[in-house]
Parts: C-alpha cells; structure tokens; sequence
C-alpha cells in the first residue's frame, strides 16, 4: 500500500504548549495527504503527544498506547508515534516498553514529522530526542479553532524549579525571531482569526538569548517590546500571553497591557506555594511578599484585570502551617482562577529524591481543601460582572445548551448566552451579565460590534 494515503490520529494531552505543537504536526500530516480522523480505529496512523507533567499524566499514555500496540498485532501497517514529553523524557526506554513503537520524537523535533516519518516508511525504528535548534515554521499548523489561535513565542525554560520536568524535556530556551512572529500573526489575521495567544513556558524570558539592542538603547529585545511591536497586526482584536513568571514579571509590562487597547485584561502567574521556606526549596526566585508586590501593582494600573495562578499543594517538606500561608496567599489575592495540583514526584528532578515526601492522604486533603477555598474566591470575584456590559467574543455553541453559544470575555471568563452560533462564530458581542457562577457566567445580547 501506499504509505501516504490514509487517516491519521492525534490525541494531545498536557498544555497548551503540545497542542500547539499538535497543530503544526496536523498540518504536515495534511500536507504529507493523510486525512484527519476523530476516531484512532480508523486511522493508520497514530500520534500520541503526551505530556509528563505529573504521574497521573505519563500513566494515561500507556493504557492508551497499550490499546494501540495490540492493535498493531493485527494490523501491521499501523504506524504508531509517541511525541511530546513522555517521548523526550523515556527515549529509547520507551522502545523497550512498547516495542510496536515506530517513531519516537521529542518536542522539539515536532517541526521534521514528515523527515521523520519517512525514515518510518524506510523501514526504521526511529528515536528522535537529541537537542537541537527549532527549525522556524515553514509548515501551515491545522487550527483547530478558526477563531483563537496560538502562537508559540519562546521554547524551552532555563529554570530550575526543583520539582519540574520541562526544562529536561523542552530543552533551553530559543526565542523566535520578532518578524517570524509577526508573520504568522499577519497571516492569522488575513485568515480572520480574532484571539491571538502568544504562548512560552517562561514568556518573561522571551528575547533572552536574541542579540540586539533596543532603541531606547537596553542591550535586550524583551517581551514587553514585542507586545508594542505586534499589538498593531491587522484582524487580530484580542491579543492573549501565558505564561508569567514572578521572578522576571516587571512594571513596563503591566505598563504596556495597559496601553495597548487589543491586549487583554488577564495575568496568569504562577506562584506555586504562598510560603517563603516551600519558594525557596522549589528555588522560585522571589518570596511570597514579591508576588504580593506584583499583584499590588496590576491592580493600581488596572483595577479590573483578572488574575489566575497555578500552586503546587504537598511538596516535600510542606507542613501544615505552610500550606496554610499558600491559603492565606489565596484568601488575601482571590485569583479568577488557580489551577492546584498536589506534588508529584519526577523523574530526573531534584525533589523527587529528597527524603521528606508528604503522604498522598495528606496531599489529597491539601488539595481538596485549596480547591474549596479557589471556588468560593473565584464566586467572589464573579460577582463583579453582574449586570455589567462585557464583550464576548463567540468561539462556538454550548455543548450542554445548544440554544445558546459560548464565549470569553477579555478577562477569561467563559460566558454563555442565547443566540445562533451559524449568526454569531467568531463575532464579538456586546452581552449584559445576568447570572454569575465561581467559573462561567450568562448573559444576554445587547448589541453586536463591527468586525
Ligand atoms: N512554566 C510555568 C508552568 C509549567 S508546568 C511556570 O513556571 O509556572 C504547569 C504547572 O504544573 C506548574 O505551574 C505547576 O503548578 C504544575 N507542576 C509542575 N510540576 C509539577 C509536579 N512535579 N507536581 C505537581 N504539579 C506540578
Ligand atoms: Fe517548570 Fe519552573 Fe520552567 Fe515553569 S519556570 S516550566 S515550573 S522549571
Ligand atoms: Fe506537559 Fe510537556 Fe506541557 S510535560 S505541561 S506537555 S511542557
């Protein structure tokens, strides 16, 4: 048969970081002619990106790749890849786990699919995990919304956070040249795309290792300058980054998201633990007063901007009292949101090894108790959208409601409301808030804006 006809299969876990590298994989398996298939049955070839993260992560891509592997018993010409993190952290280990792997590929390799893949259909078992320069885009991602799209800033993360895999399975960092980057984002526009996130694991870091000397003659390109260059890209109204680090956050940029009318309302910064013994043991680079400090500052110069975080519950060590100023931390910011996750140990990291694990019990009351106190300040916040005009931009229809379409507001809310979706994709719409929950909010049209 031949090899580039058929159907292929990708299944994305983890961030957003993978499923922007799913995109592009997408796109070079259309252009190679494979077609896209929902279904992994029907597909003869299969993608797993996968993600390492956390334990629980690493252990759904097994039994979904045990499944396949027997597939393969019967059906020889399956082709069964495993890219992302778990590819890069296991290698060939993984060969020797699953051994109807035919392609293994690291993060940083998802740019030479098609190279790859026709080593494949050479008849090569193939591990690509070696560290090497990013190969700049010349492949058309496959988006999977026409409306909001990512676009990857920098690669990589030069931190040493104790308890974190991604800088051993995202390599260091490599910033993307500022005109590729407005490009791809001229090109998003001309397609029509409205939401733009620009996306680094340590976006603050972005610039870094550019060489070059500003105007205002600071020896570094930094990300607050390319916000300034790009916020002026025909099409795009809404302008989105993820994610911030509270070590390298500055003034200029709450400065700059200020001014710059298409960026959005919206900080995700991470703080991970409210406890300035647990930051220093997960080598964070600030204290809990710093962050303080940061969120202080956001709502001097933009009163309404929303804040979300992601923390770290149970890491080894943690006492009581400690975790307890991670709560307090909470109770005193009241994040939109925070994304909580109790402590799972890595491979290869540092506090993986150290003695002072905590008790999954432990952990799970940990987690479940930050996650009740999350609700009721993210219902808090909420209320501040009552009755409130906020302009929503319509990505689809309400899976639960199909009368009603759903949408975000420039602060990340996720809002519903009555209207046909075949009217209103990709519009933005004025909508007055008539009920609010802890995480989403309704409403209804008051009026359509131009675009
Ligand atoms: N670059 C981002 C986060 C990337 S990972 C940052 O610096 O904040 C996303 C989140 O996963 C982290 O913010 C952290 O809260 C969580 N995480 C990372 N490693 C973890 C681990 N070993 N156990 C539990 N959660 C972890
Ligand atoms: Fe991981 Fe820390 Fe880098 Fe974030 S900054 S990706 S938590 S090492
Ligand atoms: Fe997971 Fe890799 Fe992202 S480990 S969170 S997919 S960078």
């Amino acid at each position: 048969m031949n090899k580039n006809t058929g159907h292929y299969h990708i299944t994305t876990f983890g961030c957003q970081m993978n499923k922007a590298d799913s995109e592009r994989m997408a796109g070079i398996l259309d252009n190679m002619g494979f077609i896209s298939s929902e279904d992994p049955n029907k597909a003869n070839i299969i993608l797993y990106n996968t993600c390492t993260i956390r334990d629980n992560a690493e252990q759904k891509v097994y039994s979904y790749l045990g499944r396949q592997a027997k597939r393969k018993h019967k059906q020889p010409d399956l082709t069964l890849i495993v890219a992302g993190c778990v590819a890069q952290q296991e290698g060939e280990a993984l060969l020797r786990r699953v051994p109807e792997l035919d392609l293994v590929m690291g993060p940083q390799h998802a740019n030479r699919l098609q190279d790859l893949l026709e080593q494949v259909f050479n008849g090569n078992q193939v591990v690509a995990t070696e560290p090497i320069h990013i190969v700049e885009d010349i492949t058309k991602p496959r988006r999977d919304s026409k409306i909001t799209a990512w676009v990857n800033i920098i690669y990589g993360c030069n931190e040493h956070c104790t308890y974190c895999v991604v800088p051993r399975v995202r390599g260091v960092e490599q910033s993307r040249r500022p005109e590729a980057i407005y490009a791809e984002m001229e090109e998003l526009g001309r397609q029509g795309y409205q939401e733009i996130t620009l996306l680094g694991q340590n976006i603050d870091a972005y610039g870094r290792d550019l060489p070059g000397v500003t105007k205002e003659g600071r020896n570094k390109y930094t990300f607050t300058d390319l916000l300034y260059y790009v916020h002026d890209v025909p099409g795009v109204e809404r302008i989105r980054f993820a994610t911030s680090h509270p070590r390298y956050f500055t003034e200029r940029l709450i400065r700059a998201c200020s001014e710059l009318p298409k960026v959005c309302e919206h900080f995700h910064i991470p703080f991970q633990s409210g406890d300035n013994q647990l930051l220093k043991a997960m080598a964070r680079g600030y204290t809990h007063e710093k962050y303080r400090r940061i969120i202080a500052q956001i709502r001097e110069m933009m009163p309404d901007a929303s804040i979300s975080a992601d923390a770290i519950v149970g890491f080894p060590g943690e006492t009581e009292a400690q975790f307890e100023n991670t709560l307090k931390l909470v109770e005193d910011i009241g994040f939109d949101q925070l994304n909580t996750a109790a402590y799972s140990p890595r491979p290869g990291t540092p506090a993986a090894l150290w003695e002072n694990q905590l008790s999954e019990e432990v952990k799970a009351d940990r987690l479940q108790r930050l996650n009740h106190l999350v609700g009721v300040k993210a219902g808090e916040r909420s209320q501040r959208y009552m009755g409130r005009i906020e302009e929503i931009l319509v990505e689809d229809t309400n899976p639960k409601n199909p009368t009603q379409v759903m949408g975000r507001t420039r602060g990340n809310r996720l809002t519903f409301f009555e209207g046909d979706i075949n009217e209103l994709k990709g519009k933005l719409v004025k909508v007055k808030i008539t009920e609010v929950r802890p995480f989403s909010l309704t409403g209804e049209v008051k009026e359509f804006v131009l675009v």
